[in-house]
């Protein structure tokens, strides 16, 4: 998809058609307001008579353009001007694209972001990501596809005013956005008979050969045993299907820079284990990997932006699954930390591959660890699909990775991780459980990971509930590559 930059006298653009904002306001406004007196009120006359609804995300496509160089227009609703924000450019945008993408419109031109008060590059940036996010399609698998959208350009309309630079600027940072989080995407939405560990490991190699600054290294299941993973150990050995941890390492900054570290969950299938889950939606545990595949696509997005800083992603990857080789509820297993943890339930098997690699992470010397995982059906409970969950001991990291996700529009809300979630991992057996209560699942699953950091900034994304969607539009959404992305960019110099 490609988005040239269109600045100037909106009427007078060519275009196939032409994506105009229509505002709950008395008055017209930019970009509507040249189109209008270009046809001589004939977008007012819509509107008085009630055919082009200003609400939010409604649709009204017009093929009388007299006195505009477009073929079409396509008034889009957009709420009230005054709270016009770049979240709602987006959900705008997504309706328009949504309506075109089926037709044979190869290329329109979004006015949405021509006259506003909110940043260029910002407009810019979002309609890229939404647009990719819009026109996304996963049919590697079927025999028969549909044909492609007819729609690979999309023009975006600015005033002779605005900076060419800041939008060029916006729309790089938003295609490698999207194209990470179509990464993410695809490797989620891959089954798990073909999205394996070792896939995994072929996409992170991958996501390196594209960038000078990025190498991998792949460790396998002798490696693990070497380094005394116990605890991935325990995970994977149900499994035929070989474990994975993947290495990435990008170096932009300087040498004594200390790296940011990114732990991703990589549980290809989760089955539960021995403490095996209930059939209805367990195919969506293919999805327990989106972890892993967030920091991938995280990771593509800073080899294609090369900014100045280091980060080294560690992903752990294997299947969870029950057999005669399968870890048994009881089972005590020594981490790589030392630390000995007896496997209440074998479906809590996301903390265990990840305390071995929040492990192996600091032998990087991070100045902070930044774990990303599908971790607990109690975090969709208190959150839903809307927020990621996160979790943090760190005010300043916490704080930055707030911040991120408002820019970002890749929403999360802080959770807590106070001591009191750990009391219920206490065990008269090991030095604690890998379970606990029900009750603040969430928090007793990030308390867990915490014992693992020791005293480094750490922060928890359990996206459970924000990785994919359910139903009609079942599939991987990319998050949080948009918040990790935003972050990073944010954090130089750290
Ligand atoms: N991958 C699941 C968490 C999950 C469940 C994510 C449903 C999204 C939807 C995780 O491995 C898991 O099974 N967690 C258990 C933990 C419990 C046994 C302490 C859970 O949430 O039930
Ligand atoms: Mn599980
Ligand atoms: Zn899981």
């Amino acid at each position: 998809m490609e988005f040239p930059v269109k600045a100037g006298a909106p009427a007078k653009q060519k275009t196939e058609c032409a994506i105009l904002p229509v505002f709950d306001d008395k008055e017209l406004h930019g970009a509507t307001k040249d189109f209008d007196r270009a046809a001589r009120g004939a977008i007012t006359k819509l509107i008085r008579g009630g055919d082009a609804p200003p609400r939010l995300g409604s649709v009204t496509l017009v093929h009388r353009t007299q006195g505009t160089a477009a073929a079409r227009w396509l008034l889009v609703g957009c709420g009230r001007r005054a709270d016009f924000t770049a979240k709602r450019l987006t959900t705008a945008l997504a309706a328009a694209l949504n309506s075109l993408r089926s037709g044979g419109t190869k290329e329109a031109v979004s006015f949405l972001g021509y006259d506003s008060t909110l940043s260029a590059a910002d407009t810019a940036r979002h309609s890229v990501e939404i647009a990719r996010a819009t026109l996304y399609r996963f049919d590697e698998l079927k025999s028969r596809t549909d044909p492609a959208w007819r729609l690979t350009r999309l023009g975006l309309g600015y005033s002779a005013g605005s900076s060419a630079g800041e939008i060029r600027a916006g729309i790089k940072i938003g295609t490698a956005v999207a194209n990470g989080s179509d990464l993410a995407r695809d490797l989620g939405n891959r089954p798990a008979n073909v999205c394996t560990p070792s896939h995994l490991a072929e996409a992170a190699r991958g996501v390196a050969k594209r960038s000078a600054r990025m190498t991998v290294k792949v460790l396998d299941h002798t490696d693990m045993k070497k380094l005394g993973m116990g605890a991935l150990l325990s995970v994977t050995q149900g499994a035929d299907e070989p474990p994975r941890m993947i290495v990435l390492e990008y170096r932009g900054g300087s040498a004594k820079q200390a790296p940011i570290a990114l732990c991703g969950k990589g549980v290809t299938f989760d089955t539960g284990g021995i403490s095996i889950k209930p059939a209805p939606k367990m195919d969506e545990m293919k999805f327990d990997m989106c972890g892993a595949g967030g920091v991938l696509g995280a990771m593509s997005a800073i080899g294609e932006l090369q900014p100045d800083i280091n980060v080294v992603a560690v992903i752990p990857a294997c299947e969870n699954m029950p057999s005669g080789r399968a870890t048994r509820p009881g089972d005590i297993v020594k981490s790589m930390s030392g630390q000995t943890v007896e496997i209440i339930n074998t479906d809590a098997e996301g903390r265990l591959i990840l305390c071995d690699a929040i492990t192996y992470a600091k032998r990087f010397k991070p100045s902070c660890i930044i774990d990303v995982a599908t971790l607990t059906g109690a975090c969709v409970v208190a959150l839903g699909h809307v927020y990621t969950g996160l979790f943090c001991n760190d005010e300043p990291l916490a704080k930055a990775l707030l911040e991120a996700a408002d820019r970002s529009h890749d929403l999360a809300w802080r959770m807590p991780v106070h001591d009191e979630y750990g009391e219920s991992l206490r065990s008269n057996f090991a030095d604690f459980a890998n379970s606990g209560t029900r009750d603040g699942g969430a928090s007793v699953g990030a308390n867990f990971l915490s014992r693992f950091v020791d005293g480094l900034p750490w922060a928890h994304l359990d996206i459970a509930g924000v990785a994919w969607r359910a139903n009609a539009n079942k599939g991987a959404t990319g998050r949080p590559v948009p918040l990790l992305v935003d972050y990073l960019l944010n954090a130089g110099g750290q």
